[in-house]
């Protein structure tokens, strides 16, 4: 007999719902559990002294609620298994304390993002893949008082005439919502984990690198190169940015610029600033952009922006490009050329017209190499290229590979496989590193021909 059908029987006629006509097994099921999750909640509420909880911590709290809640099951509940007992007691006191079936999920490390599409629908991000769960919320109007309590904790409001909210938790993780009726499938949630700080040598382990890589990138960041990450949605690049960021010398003056801190940097001389929305007024919002020209003026070594999307990047350019070299930045872009494209459609989106030879010729003088990244059918993220910019001036945009990832084809498995490959410095990059007191990492070697083997054009 299945947990249901035994806490039903032992309900009586009125804890057991009947079966609508038309609708699978599995529905019915979660509507009973739903039921019975209601009915015992009810019954803990009646017997809890809520005054005695808030003095308690959340530890606490679930400790005692699962007391209460093992007493009141076997005074009146049915005999249940202990695998039984304690999934619905735990059903019962996660509902209880506020999240719902979301706070099972958020207890799991393994889970790095929780996607609610409506009450119906719950999905979660493990190991880089996307899984269907077979959980519900009991109705709408739960989901919504679930998101509105975890809003609140961030002193933001969400209704219609604020149907979208941007936000991260004290806790770190990062939360999006958007209601109806701008989200047709109903209330939607997303949760993001705060980002778990990769090492370098870690990246290496789970294949997303290779050592000569590292060691290139080491030389890069040390010899104060511009590197611009880039990658589609999840691919990483925060990720990566931190790492690479922790190659910066520990004497150094850091300014990290964010939406959303994300960054964990481990050196001491940090400045950490984080733009903000405007309130409910529409009043009070910093932007990106303000951050970076305030950030000129506070006689920054490295300037670190954790993402550019806007009107910023024409500041961050010219940043690159006239003494604060060094600079770290990501964008979002599938490949190289395109992480260029971008930079040039951003850079043209501030309210300062710049012609468009003008913002190839900035572009060129800013950046000095591009790391690929990108999120693999099987859930790896991986550099793809490292790839340098060798045009100048108003140059069409030439890219250099000196790194690339060449896969061999996917076997039943799934599992994407291939190596790593490795091409000659140009002449110029390896002589900045030697400048810099940087050695070139064997697996490269130093060429003085940039030819269609090496490097490519891209189309502007
Ligand atoms: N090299 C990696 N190997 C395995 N998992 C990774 C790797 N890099 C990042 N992740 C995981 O992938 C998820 C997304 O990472 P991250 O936030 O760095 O991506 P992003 O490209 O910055 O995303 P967004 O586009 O949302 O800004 C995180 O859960 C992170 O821990
Ligand atoms: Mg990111």
């Amino acid at each position: 007999m299945s947990l249901r059908s035994r806490l039903a029987a032992a309900n009586g006629p009125d804890g057991a719902p009947s079966a609508l006509p038309g609708q699978n097994g599995a529905a019915d099921g979660h509507r009973e559990d739903n039921h019975l999750v209601a009915v015992y909640r009810s019954k803990l509420l009646e017997e809890i002294d809520l005054a005695e909880m808030s003095a308690l911590d959340a530890t606490e709290r679930r400790t005692r609620l699962e007391r209460v809640l093992g007493h009141i099951i076997s005074r009146e509940g049915p005999v249940l298994s202990s695998t039984e007992r304690a999934r619905l007691i735990r059903r019962v006191v996660d509902e209880a304390l506020g999240l719902g079936v979301l706070e099972p999920l958020l207890a799991d490390p393994s889970i790095t993002e929780i996607m609610v599409n409506g009450p119906d629908s719950v999905f979660v991000e493990r190991a880089g893949r996307v899984e269907h769960l077979p959980l519900r919320f009991a109705s709408a109007d739960q989901l919504m008082q679930t998101i509105e309590r975890i809003v609140s904790t961030v002193n933001r409001r969400v209704d219609e005439s604020n149907p979208m909210v941007d936000a991260r938790l004290p806790t770190g993780e990062r939360v999006n919502v958007i209601i109806p009726p701008l989200a047709l499938t109903g209330p939607t949630l997303t949760i993001r984990r705060f980002p778990r700080a990769y090492t370098l040598p870690e990246l290496i382990g789970l294949g997303s690198l290779d050592e000569q890589m590292l060691l290139l990138l080491a030389a890069f960041v040390r010899a104060r190169f511009n590197v611009i990450v880039s990658g589609g949605t999840g691919s990483g690049k925060t990720t990566l940015l931190n790492a690479l960021s922790g190659l910066i010398p520990s004497h150094e003056r850091i300014i990290t610029i964010e939406d959303s801190a994300e960054l964990q940097l481990q050196q001491s001389h940090v400045i950490r600033l984080e733009s903000r929305p405007a309130n409910i007024e529409g009043k009070g919002q910093v932007t990106i952009r303000d951050l970076v020209r305030n950030s000129l003026r506070m006689r920054p070594d490295r300037i670190i922006v954790g993402e550019v999307r806007g009107g910023e990047t024409l500041d961050m350019l010219q940043a690159m490009s006239t003494g604060h070299d060094g600079s770290l930045a990501t964008v979002h872009a599938n490949t190289a050329e395109d992480a260029l494209m971008r930079l040039q459609t951003l850079g043209s989106m501030s309210e300062v017209h710049i012609p468009f030879e003008a913002l190839t010729d900035q572009i060129n003088s800013a950046v000095d190499v591009v790391v690929q990244l990108a999120r693999q059918a099987d859930g790896t993220r991986r550099v793809v290229e490292i790839a340098l910019l060798v045009s100048r001036g108003r140059q069409p945009y030439r890219i250099a590979t000196v790194s690339r990832f060449v896969p061999q084809p996917m076997g039943p498995d799934r599992v994407v496989r291939g190596h790593y490959q490795h091409l000659p410095l140009p002449r110029e990059a390896a002589d900045k590193l030697f400048l810099a007191d940087e050695a070139v990492p064997p697996a490269y070697g130093v060429t003085d021909a940039l030819d269609s083997r090496n490097t490519r054009e891209a189309l502007t």
